[in-house]
């Protein structure tokens, strides 16, 4: 008797249960995984670069691909290419769904860091804006536009620590506070993810690169690390464990070693730890080759023995080095990798390709993504932009008022537009940016004076003509991002000369600073009316520099690493612990440090100026004592907007822990809270400190809170506030 589809399809149904949207996820990874062969499975754990539905037509219908990385490259930040086309991503899945034996479904990954055709600020901007919605709305919006374009996966968050400058990709992280890009990788997790992962415009997030990639030496990329595990529990983990509370769907292994064993068989990190303790249940996928790359590393002889050292360590999907397509099957059929090991490797592919939704929905939408950013995505990444902006200095000078007399914008980027879009933009376009140039001629009518952007001769005698100059300088993104460490952490080769020589015809010179990470900005600090960091602020530059240089918003953005006077002053950060000299740190903190040089940093994390002024009043507490279970203590402080125009004051609390097992730092990050206040108004934050918020790992790795004495410190950055001790009861 001829059946209608829905007979068939229920036909089918039960006898692929796997597809049957009423039993339990579990039931349907199971009866699945019970269906495929060793080579199927094997095939879930592969990924290779750029797949084509031509050339690995039999790849794919012969279930030996799981996922394809549509990238440019093996550092995929640094080169464009042409772009993703959901008529490609669409023809692939056809042969998966319609032609294998069994029908899976493909993963399409990218790295969709910082927006995907509207480019938002690159992240260690957004995390300058210590707000949690605008970083989860960024997110959203990117992966709204990034699924119309067939991708269904992205690798970010990026949550390495770290408090290394010269490391080029400190441009793609949180910053250097595990709290800070804690909460701001969780926010990212869910703006990727929505609600529930699989719903409309939903990519899995990934948070990388696990662990403790900041801290590579000397900031010279993939360089070795060294670091304890106590280090490594009580800073560079913790933002991955937020990352995996919030629902993380899978999670990247770092290129880096971790004293001497290399992530990508590290197996008590990723099994013990990752998989084990905090019980993730998504996919670990290894970078690009990472796994073929444990040979160059000196641990594994061949391909082969890098795939068995991967696979049992816990790596579940080989990025692009083919270690696990050639060798697995066989690996398992010789007995050197129990086939539990594969099976829970291919367990967790299908776990994620059916929590995301992929078997019910494996296509996307004929259209691609709109032709160009939507009016409204340009709006938010607008907003994005001016609150990344961080003012470090101002004698007054800014905001400027609109006949503020003859403006010369000047500085290599004043008529750029690629180059503001930043590192680990691979589908935004130059062309699309809204340059400072236009914004300030819009702005200005037409009358500011434009300088050619060589910073030459010219800019001289433009300058000398001019009332006041505002400079655009900083590093191009080509000196940030993978693979582009520095040195040295100055201005770039010749800008710095042209601004003194600005400054010396003693006019108001305004500085704004494109960068991709805290740079050693010395004299300029002190001979520039004004110097703003703008980071690389992505497609609404131009009009989200201007209204906040002519006052139209006013600067928000507090620093998320801190600025170290000198490349020589290295590390310098809010993570430092105490210790046991110098003899009377009490009466000279600094002694013994440097003799040539002071030793606190040039600009504390959490700084930034506003054009208005805050006072805060006292620290007020509800109690001094908070019980070690279930015990609080509510403190809070008023905030004065004491000067003439409102602002947004980031009130920051960090605590310490006085005694512990092991060093504890000196203000760790705890909280913030942000004030929006109107000239003369009086706001209140308040903060609940829980005995939780200094729990840390001890010496035998136990997580422990002890009873005893604390810190609380409240204000405006890492460099001092209100304090008061409380102490924990047992
Ligand atoms: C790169 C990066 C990683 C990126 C991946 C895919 O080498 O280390 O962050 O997600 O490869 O492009």
């Amino acid at each position: 008797m001829a059946t209608g589809p829905e007979e068939a399809s229920q036909r089918g149904n039960m006898a692929r249960p796997w597809l049957r949207l009423e039993l339990p996820q579990e039931e349907r990874v199971q009866a699945l995984l019970a269906e495929m062969t060793l080579a199927e499975k094997v095939g879930q754990t592969h990924q290779i670069h750029n797949l084509d539905p031509g050339s690995d037509r039999e790849l794919i219908a012969s279930g030996g691909i799981g996922s394809s990385l549509m990238a440019s490259g093996a550092t995929a930040g640094n080169e464009r290419d042409e772009g993703v086309r959901a008529c490609a991503v669409n023809a692939a899945q056809r042969i998966a769904v319609q032609e294998s034996r069994l029908g899976i479904p493909l993963l399409f990954g990218r790295d969709v860091i910082h927006g995907h055709r509207t480019v938002f600020p690159i992240p260690l901007g957004l995390a300058a804006t210590w707000d949690e919605d605008l970083v989860r709305r960024a997110a959203r919006l990117a992966a709204t536009e990034a699924s119309a374009d067939g991708v269904t996966w992205t690798f970010a968050p990026m949550l390495d620590i770290s408090e290394e400058p010269r490391w080029g990709r400190v441009a793609e992280s949180l910053g250097e506070a595990p709290v800070l890009a804690g909460r701001l990788g969780a926010a990212m997790v869910r703006g990727f993810q929505g609600e529930v992962l699989g719903g409309p415009g939903t990519v899995a997030a990934c948070a990388k690169h696990f662990v403790g990639y900041g801290l590579v030496g000397g900031g010279r990329d993939y360089e070795t690390v060294q670091v304890g595990e106590n280090t490594l529990r009580n800073v560079h983990l913790r933002p991955f464990l937020d990352a995996v509370r919030a629902g993380c769907a899978t999670v990247m292994a770092a290129f880096t070693d971790v004293d001497g064993v290399p992530m990508h068989a590290h197996r008590r990190l990723l099994r013990d730890v990752l998989k084990g303790e905090w019980g993730f249940d998504g996919v670990v996928v290894a970078d690009w080759d990472g796994v073929g790359q444990l040979v160059a590393q000196g641990v594994a002889t061949d391909l082969r023995d890098a795939a068995a050292q991967a696979i049992a360590a816990g790596v579940d999907i080989d990025m692009v080095s083919g270690a696990y397509a050639a060798h697995l099957a066989e690996l398992v059929e010789s007995g050197q990798v129990p086939l539990a090991v594969v099976d829970d490797a291919a367990r967790r592919v299908i776990r994620l390709k059916i929590r995301h939704g992929l078997f019910e929905h494996p296509y996307v939408a004929a259209t691609t993504s709109a032709p160009q950013p939507w009016p409204q995505s340009r709006l938010l990444a607008r907003e994005a932009a001016a609150a990344s902006f961080v003012l470090l200095t101002n004698k007054g000078t800014l905001p400027l008022a609109p006949d503020t007399g003859r403006v010369l914008l000047t500085g290599p980027f004043a008529q750029e537009g690629e180059a503001l879009l930043g590192t680990w933009t691979l589908d935004g376009r130059g062309e699309e940016v809204a340059s400072p140039a236009s914004a300030i001629q819009t702005l200005l009518r037409g009358e500011a004076v434009i300088d050619d952007g060589r910073f030459s001769d010219q800019t001289m005698h433009l300058a000398r003509q001019a009332d006041i100059t505002v400079a655009l300088v900083g590093e191009h993104p080509s000196r940030s991002g993978e693979a582009h460490s520095v040195a040295d952490l100055g201005l770039p080769a010749g800008q710095l000369e042209v601004l003194r020589a600005i400054a010396a015809l003693g006019k108001p010179l305004v500085v704004v600073v494109f960068t991709g990470r805290p740079l050693d900005l010395g004299e300029v600090l002190d001979f520039a009316d004004a110097v703003l960091v703008a980071w690389h602020p992505g497609l609404e530059a131009g009009p989200a520099l201007m209204e906040t240089l002519f006052g139209e918003r006013s600067p928000g953005g507090r620093l998320p690493m801190t600025f170290p006077r000198s490349v020589g002053h290295l590390p310098s950060s809010s993570l430092a612990r105490p210790t046991g000299r110098p003899i009377d740190a009490a009466r000279d903190p600094a002694a013994g440090r440097y003799l040539d040089a002071l030793v606190v940093p040039r600009l504390p994390f959490g700084s930034g100026l506003t054009y208005t002024t805050f006072s805060y009043g006292p620290l007020r507490l509800s109690a001094t004592e908070m019980a070690l279970h279930g015990g609080s203590i509510q403190v809070s402080i008023d905030v004065t907007n004491s000067g003439e125009r409102p602002g947004r004051e980031v009130v920051q609390l960090y605590l310490r822990d006085i005694v512990a097992d092991v060093t504890r730092p000196l203000v760790e990050l705890a909280d913030w809270v942000s004030l929006v206040l109107d000239a003369g108004a009086v706001g209140t934050a308040t903060f609940t400190i829980t005995p939780e918020q200094l729990a840390y790992y001890d010496r035998t790795m136990t997580r422990r809170i002890d009873p005893g004495e604390a810190l609380v410190t409240v204000g405006p950055d890492a460099a001092g506030g209100s304090c008061a001790r409380i102490t924990v009861t047992d």
